[in-house]
C-alpha cells in the first residue's frame, strides 16, 4: 500500500477501477489509462459521499443496479476532461474568417446556408467563438445564413454552455469591441460576463454521445471536433471519423485539435495543414 492509498477515505481496489473504466470506455470511447487511478478516485469520491455509500465496491454495485442510467451519466460527467477556452487554437477561426467562408461565399450555389457542428463543445466557449466568427463574416449583405449545433456527452457542461455566463477573465482575449457587442457586463455580474441573447439564441445546444448513432437530416459544411478524439481508443477514432465523413458534404471541412490527426485513421479526407481536413469529393 503506498502513502496515497493509506490516506484514502475509501478503499479503491484495482478490480473496481477496472470495472468502472471499462464502463466509461464502452459508453464514451474514452480510454482511461492505468496512471489515471488517482484522478478517477478523486473525481468519484464526491459521488460516494453524496450517495452516502461506504465503499467503491458499493458504488460498483450501485452502478450495476441503476436501471435509470442516471448514475452512468454522473460517472461519465465526473470522468470527462472539459478544458476549453474562447478562440482556443485561434488559427482555426482565422482560417474560417479569412479563407474558408470567403471562398464558400464566392462559389455559392443556390443554398446559401452554412451548417456547422461543434462536437464535444464542453462549456460552450468553442461554440460561441464559432458563432461570433460566423456572425461577423456572414453579415446580412452576403445573403447567407448559418446554423450552429453544439453538442457534448456531459450534461453538466451543457447546462453551463446554455447559460452562457463566464468569469470575465475568460473573455480577456477578445477585443474590447467584440466584447461589448456580444457580452453583457453589469453590476449584478460583477466579475462575470453573459453572452447576449441575440448571439445565444443562434446556438443550439444538445446532448449527444459521439459513440451512438446520430441522424442529421442535412449534410454539414463544417465540423469542429477538437481535443475530443485524443482521449479515444483507435477503433473508436476510426469509426467516428468515418461517421464524420458520412455527415459532411463532399468538400466539407473537419477541424481537429492541435495534437490530433487523421494519419492512418481515414483516407476520406485530405489534409490542409494545421489539423484542418477537407472531405475528398
Ligand atoms: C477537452 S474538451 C474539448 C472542448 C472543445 N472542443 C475545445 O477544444 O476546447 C472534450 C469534450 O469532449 C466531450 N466528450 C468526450 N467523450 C465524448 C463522447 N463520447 N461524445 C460526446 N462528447 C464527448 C467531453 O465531455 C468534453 O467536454
Amino acid at each position: 500500500m503506498n502513502m496515497q492509498e493509506s490516506q484514502r477515505e475509501f478503499v479503491f481496489k484495482q478490480e473496481e477501477f477496472d470495472f468502472l473504466r471499462k464502463i466509461v470506455n464502452a459508453r464514451t470511447g474514452i480510454v482511461v489509462a492505468d496512471e489515471k487511478l488517482e484522478m478517477f478516485y478523486s473525481r468519484l469520491v464526491r459521488r460516494l459521499r453524496l450517495l452516502k455509500l461506504d465503499s467503491f465496491a458499493a458504488y460498483c454495485g450501485y452502478i450495476r443496479e441503476d436501471i435509470t442510467g442516471n448514475e452512468l451519466l454522473e460517472l461519465t460527467n465526473a470522468i470527462t476532461t472539459n478544458l476549453t477556452a474562447f478562440f482556443r487554437e485561434p488559427h482555426h477561426f482565422n482560417y474560417l474568417a479569412d479563407t474558408l467562408i470567403p471562398s464558400l461565399v464566392q462559389h455559392a450555389t443556390d443554398e446559401r446556408l452554412l451548417r456547422v457542428w461543434s462536437a464535444g463543445c464542453s462549456t460552450g466557449e468553442e461554440a460561441y467563438s464559432l458563432a461570433m466568427t460566423l456572425d461577423q463574416t456572414l453579415s446580412p449583405n452576403t445573403h447567407w445564413d448559418w446554423k450552429l449545433l453544439s453538442t457534448d456527452i456531459d450534461s453538466r457542461v451543457l447546462h453551463h454552455a446554455a447559460e452562457g455566463v463566464y468569469p470575465a477573465d475568460k473573455v480577456a482575449v477578445l477585443p474590447e469591441e467584440t466584447l461589448k457587442h456580444y457580452f453583457l457586463r453589469g453590476k449584478t455580474l460583477a466579475d462575470q460576463v453573459k453572452v447576449k441573447p441575440a448571439l445565444a439564441k443562434r446556438v443550439k445546444f444538445g446532448q449527444l454521445n459521439l459513440m451512438e448513432a446520430w441522424g442529421f437530416k442535412n449534410p454539414l459544411d463544417i465540423i469542429f471536433c477538437r481535443n475530443v478524439i485524443i482521449y479515444f481508443e483507435r477503433k473508436s477514432k476510426i469509426k467516428l471519423i468515418d461517421k464524420f465523413a458520412d455527415a459532411l458534404k463532399p468538400g466539407g471541412h473537419l477541424f481537429l485539435g492541435h495534437s490530433e490527426s487523421l494519419y492512418h485513421l481515414s483516407d476520406r479526407f485530405e489534409s490542409l495543414g494545421n489539423t484542418i481536413y477537407r472531405k475528398i469529393e
